[in-house]
């Protein structure tokens, strides 16, 4: 069976790979082309979402089983400074893929990984979230993901092809990019360690609440659906449990023996942001048998040490 990672040089790519890998998949996967890939030992094509000659050589190179679409503008923050470029990518992109699949008269199953941000403002009551809650998406990139979702679902109907929607929540660990959250109170806590940030760390909102998964146990959550999921659906894929934002920074710096001030930075703000968001996953566990197994605790731990280790190379090399 051959998987095709869309978008593996990333951050969840590279954790999918190798559980993939080790789920008896032969893994390929593309990437854009300044993009660089480590420790990966497969075919790695360079490819380009807004370029469907691109695509159409990949998918007739490798006639893939499977299709995991990751490629995306995956920040909310990003997403307010740059929307075009995110709609670009993110709606564009994915019709670009779903047409060449069509054009090439393939039929692999196609798993389209979509946000929880495509649920937007929750009432209360609707938590945890279920899949055929109403959505109302308020910012860009929830709108380009809701509108994938759409989509999907549109092409898996109208032209039958093999397409699950998947809506992931949050999620974490050692090398996510220092624009989320967690990475990048962990990467300010390890420089602040190291001399290289005074002892000051600057945070956003505080308040909000999110819904926050280990990315080793989300691509085992992916895996498992790209063999039990059903065709058409969409699926939550998220812990089940909502944490603060606050609650994740008190853990970061219980972690650590230095005196660390915490500073409000209203730059970290966003326009709007979610107050709260947990997923239901009772659709995902009754298809997959899933259920996370890394605590929050191990994965913060994990992540702190992973950027330690990041600030005493950096250090080495200069
Ligand atoms: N990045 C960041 N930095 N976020 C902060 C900070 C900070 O210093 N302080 C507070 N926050 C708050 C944000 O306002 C938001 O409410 C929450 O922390 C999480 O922010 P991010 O980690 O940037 O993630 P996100 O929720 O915007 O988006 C992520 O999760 C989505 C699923 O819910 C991304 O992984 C998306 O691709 C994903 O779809």
């Amino acid at each position: 069976m051959k998987a095709l990672i869309i978008g593996g040089a990333g951050f969840v790519g590279g954790y999918l790979a190798e559980r993939l890998k080790q789920d008896g998949y032969d893994v390929i996967i593309t990437k854009t082309e300044k993009e660089q890939v480590k420790g990966f030992d497969g075919k790695v094509y360079n490819m380009d979402l807004l370029v469907p000659e691109q695509i159409h050589f990949v998918l007739k190179n490798v006639l893939p089983d499977c299709i995991f679409h990751l490629a995306a503008q995956s920040s909310v923050a990003v997403s307010w400074k740059q929307p075009a470029t995110t709609v670009d990518i993110n709606i564009k992109g994915t019709i670009h893929l779903l047409d060449a699949v069509r054009d090439l008269k393939i039929n692999p199953r196609l798993l389209l990984i979509g946000s929880s941000e495509e649920y937007g403002l929750i009432k209360k009551e609707d938590l945890p979230v279920k899949e055929d809650n109403q959505t109302s998406p308020n910012n860009i990139y929830a709108v380009t993901k809701l509108c994938q979702n759409i989509i999907g679902t549109i092409y898996a109907q109208a032209y039958k092809m093999d397409i699950l929607n998947i809506r992931a929540f949050n999620h974490l660990g050692p090398k996510q990019a220092e624009t989320f959250v967690t990475a990048d109170f962990c990467r300010q806590v390890a420089k602040i360690e190291n001399g290289q940030q005074k002892p000051v760390i600057f945070v956003g909102n505080l308040s909000a609440k999110r819904d926050f998964t280990d990315v080793r146990d989300v691509v085992r959550a992916y895996s498992l659906l790209s063999k039990t999921g059903k065709s058409g659906e969409t699926y939550n894929v998220g812990s089940g449990q909502s944490i603060s934002i606050q609650e994740i920074l008190d853990q970061i710096l219980a972690l650590t023996v230095v005196p660390i001030q915490v500073q409000i930075d209203k730059n970290k703000f966003r326009p709007v942001d979610m107050p709260e968001i947990e997923a239901d996953i009772h659709k995902l566990t009754k298809t997959t048998g899933w259920i996370p197994q890394i605590s929050l605790k191990q994965t913060i731990q994990d992540t702190l040490e992973y950027w330690r280790r990041d600030c005493r190379n950096a250090r080495q090399k200069l």
